[in-house]
């Protein structure tokens, strides 16, 4: 049995927690773990569990972190050199390093306009940031204001020229990739969310006026920030966010087929990559489809439960690509282990979403950047430690659970007991 995460003691909140600059995050933020449990003492509950949450159970949340802390990396220091690579060529661009920020919708609720101290910490950090369709700052504005390497994520919905409009709006402003995320057609069942009363934009209701009036940091830059809008939509003439998130159900379109990408890729001359994908046969339609790139995703375990974690489907998907287009995964990413784990079974880069999300709640821009900065640290720390300079030569042969089954085509082990760090959650 993995742990359940919903029934985790809290921390008392601390609305009188000090300001988070560079510093202080260096003193008390030695994790990504860190990360999480300051965020979980600057927001209030309704909030940080909405991003911390997963579907139904949360089994593939949980999944997700179990599986990459039961595979091993086996070490060969002999080899290694006094200086380590970590840039990475992906999709005609070269990136610092091998960790992308996902796309995470609502992180306005966490941060004022969070998308943009996010994209900002990305392009410092020489690395890509992927907007949302649920983004509270608008495409256009993102792009003005940041610039960077900025990725777009659409959904395919019934009504076809909404997708066209987000695409074609992000292609006028310069967003190098398209990202459809094709797991989302029926929205996940996420118990936390109901049984907190999430709304959007958040109302305040006997169950969490008390907890947001205790988180007053937070209070004082959400409420009294820029008015909370899902930008995006609001261009496209519908600026009632009550009505919209209401709507958001019926917008997306569950028959979405091949037929769909088919269109989008004629739509879309730059790179275009499919997010959600977990089956070997879906990547190999893709490839053949004329898809740029594949991001191997349960979406964070926020949709289907039962869905395997990502690290676990991620082998088949790439014997079936075969080389012919970068391979990318997200969740459970925690540590630059992990992305050394992704990378050794063929994985050309990582996204992270919920870590992302904890750095902008905790101290916004900065937060952000020390995020990168400790998986950037650890990703070199663990390529030293292994006898890695760059990152192309990580491969299976890095594998414990390769040597273990004498196979090199083995897929890492299932976790048979709870993983020590799917417990450390709290
Ligand atoms: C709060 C939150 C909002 C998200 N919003 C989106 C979204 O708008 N579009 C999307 O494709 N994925 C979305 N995701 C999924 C992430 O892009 C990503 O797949 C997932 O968070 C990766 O797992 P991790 O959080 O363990 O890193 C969201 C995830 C979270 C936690």
């Amino acid at each position: 049995m993995l742990c359940n995460t919903n029934r985790e003691p809290r921390t008392p909140p601390t609305s009188e927690m000090k300001e988070m600059n560079r510093h202080r995050l260096s003193l008390r933020a030695h994790s990504l773990a860190d990360m999480r449990r300051l965020a979980r003492r600057c927001l209030p509950r309704v909030v940080f569990d909405f991003v911390d949450g997963g579907a139904e159970d949360e089994l593939a949340l949980r999944r997700n972190e179990a599986v990459l802390a039961e595979t091993l990396l086996l070490p060969r220091p002999l080899e290694g050199t006094s200086t380590r690579d970590q840039s990475v060529d992906l999709l005609g661009q070269r990136l610092a390093g091998p960790v992308l920020i996902g796309p995470t919708g609502l992180a306005g609720l966490l941060w004022p306009r969070a998308e943009v101290a996010s994209a900002r910490a990305a392009a410092a950090a020489g690395t890509v940031y992927t907007m949302s369709h649920a983004s509270t700052v608008a495409i256009e504005d993102l792009a003005r204001e940041v610039g960077g390497n900025l990725w777009m994520q659409v959904f395919m919905y019934r009504d076809r020229e909404l997708t066209r409009a987000f695409s074609e709006r992000a292609h006028a402003c310069g967003y190098r990739a398209l990202v459809l995320t094709i797991d989302n057609q029926v929205p996940g069942w996420r118990e936390r969310d109901l049984r907190n009363g999430f709304t959007v934009p958040l109302r305040l209701g006997a169950q969490n006026v008390f907890d947001m009036a205790l988180h007053v940091r937070w209070l004082a830059r959400v409420a009294l920030g820029p008015r909370f809008t899902l930008a995006n939509y609001s261009r496209e003439g519908d600026s009632d966010i009550m009505s919209l998130a209401a709507k958001m159900a019926s917008l997306l379109d569950p028959a979405a087929s091949w037929k769909d990408v088919e269109w989008l890729r004629r739509l879309w001359d730059r790179p275009l990559l499919l997010k959600g994908l977990l089956h070997p046969e879906e990547a190999r339609r893709a490839v053949a489809m004329g898809v740029d790139g594949i991001i191997v995703s349960n979406h964070g375990g926020r949709q289907l439960d039962a869905a395997p974690a990502s690290l676990e489907a991620l082998p088949p998907v790439i014997d079936a690509v075969a080389g012919r287009i970068p391979v990318l995964i997200d969740g459970g990413i925690r540590r630059g282990s992990d992305v050394i784990k992704a990378l050794a079974l063929g994985a050309k880069a990582c996204l992270i979403g919920r870590p992302q999300l904890w750095g902008v709640g905790v101290a916004g821009e900065t937060g952000v950047a020390w995020v990168l900065e400790l998986l950037r640290t650890e990703i070199d720390r663990a390529m030293a430690l292994c006898g890695w300079n760059r990152l192309s030569d990580v491969n299976r042969s890095g594998l414990f659970a390769a040597l273990r089954h004498a196979d090199p085509e083995v897929v890492p082990l299932a976790p048979s007991a709870p993983s020590g760090r799917a417990q450390a959650r709290g």
